[in-house]
């Protein structure tokens, strides 16, 4: 029963919406990439993210991602990001 459960919740989260956007950019350097457009998330990517990533990668974007796997760039050492979890916050 339990499975069943989950197995609706998940159906309900892909079918009905309630989809996050985010803004997106990809870009070369040590600020913030500019312009953005605008994202719609799969529903394994709960967080929108801002990742800035210095020497000597010195590249930075914003996207859809999973709230952990951004919480992983703000450990990173060199990296800085931001994480959050309300359209087009990033
Ligand atoms: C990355 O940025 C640093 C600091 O501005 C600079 O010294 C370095 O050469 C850059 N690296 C690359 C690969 O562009």
């Amino acid at each position: 029963m339990r499975s069943a459960a989950c197995a609706v919740v998940l159906l309900l989260m892909i079918y009905q919406g309630e989809a996050l956007r985010c803004n997106y950019c990809f870009g070369k350097g040590t600020t913030l990439c500019t312009p953005t457009s605008v994202q719609t998330c799969s529903p394994l990517a709960n967080a929108c993210g801002a990742v800035i990533l210095g020497s000597p990668l010195n590249s930075s974007f914003r996207q859809c991602m999973n709230m952990a796997v951004c919480q992983g760039y703000i450990k990173t050492p060199g990296a800085f990001a931001s994480c959050c979890s309300t359209d087009l916050c990033n």
